[in-house]
């Protein structure tokens, strides 16, 4: 029986429904080539800004059993390096994020995006990066980011997803779907890590990476029942908006777990930090051997269909 893990959503089409998070060995072109070149299903950027940026002072990334820690500080090439290497990654879907420190930086990017044509095949707008000193995640300020994606639209008309924090409560999930189904979205990402978490090492009695005293985003294990409930939320809130999962993909099962509340596709993170690209391939053997075990052909047989009632 032949298994189909494909997925298309935005008129994207990928072959694997797992590819990278915008985070962990996406940043440099050599990197972008190495996923265009693995069985990741498509290819998304570190989360660019106008310019160059050194990002955090490191230590900045953590990982133990159950997970990660990472205060990066959006290092990235800039944006002209994510638009540049795109012709070179032409036959897989090209994702670029972006995370500006501002506004005016955000419509920049944009504006710069929309002059280069068909250059990237979507963009992810990163509305949630926990870890630049003094800059609030703009994805917990309801009216900002209503104010923001008003603009977004009127410069941008390509595919535009965006990529969310981790919400905890119910009314913040309804308050952020009134705003999303406002506009014409072309996906959801959620979620990104939990921001300002604190690993302590007792032994040492230290904190466990340099930035901000220590805090930053959660991700791995910690983070894959949030990533669970965020995409499951916003599945059955916005009928026809693709939701992409990210959060504690380490195996085939947590990717079937995903597309059953309701994720088109899967993004990995900490694992492809700890594993390499070779996570791709395993992930998409796991699954397709689970998807047998259960006499499932496709996702879509199963895709949002969690028993919940
Ligand atoms: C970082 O570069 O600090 C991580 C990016 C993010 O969490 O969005």
């Amino acid at each position: 029986m032949s298994i189909d893990i494909s997925a298309r959503f935005s008129g994207l089409t990928l072959s694997s429904c797992l590819f990278n998070a915008s985070g962990p060995r996406c940043t440099s072109s050599g990197e972008l080539l190495e996923l265009y070149n693995s069985k990741a299903g498509a290819v998304l950027s570190k989360s660019a800004t106008p310019g160059f940026r050194v990002g955090n002072p490191k230590p900045r990334y953590f990982e133990n059993q159950f997970g990660s820690l990472n205060s990066m500080g959006l290092p990235n090439e800039g944006i002209e390096s994510y638009i540049s290497i795109a012709a070179q990654l032409s036959n897989k879907a090209y994702i670029v994020s972006i995370a500006g420190l501002s506004k005016s930086d955000n419509m920049q990017m944009l504006r710069r995006l929309q002059k280069s044509g068909q250059a990237v095949d979507a963009v992810e707008l990163n509305l949630s990066c926990p870890n630049v000193p003094g800059k609030a995640q703009i994805g917990y300020d309801f009216d900002s980011t209503k104010a923001l994606l008003e603009e977004v639209f009127q410069v941008f008309d390509g595919k535009l997803g965006v990529k969310l924090p981790p919400y905890f409560d119910m009314i913040h999930f309804e308050q952020m779907a009134a705003i999303l189904k406002a506009f014409p979205i072309a996906f959801v990402t959620c979620v990104n890590s939990i921001g300002n978490a604190l690993i302590v090492d007792a032994e040492s009695e230290s904190v466990v990476i340099r930035p901000k005293s220590g805090f930053g985003g959660l991700g791995g294990d910690y983070l894959k029942p949030t990533g669970l409930a965020n995409v499951r939320q916003f599945y059955k809130r916005l009928p026809g908006i693709p939701v992409i999962g990210v959060g504690g993909v380490k195996t085939g099962l947590d990717a079937f777990e995903y597309i059953l509340c309701g994720a088109t596709a899967i993004q990995v993170g900490s694992q492809l930090m700890r594993e390499g690209i070779d996570c791709f391939e395993r992930i998409a053997f796991e699954l397709k051997t689970l998807m047998k075990t259960k006499g499932y052909k496709k996702l879509s047989q199963f895709r949002g269909k969690l028993k919940d009632g």
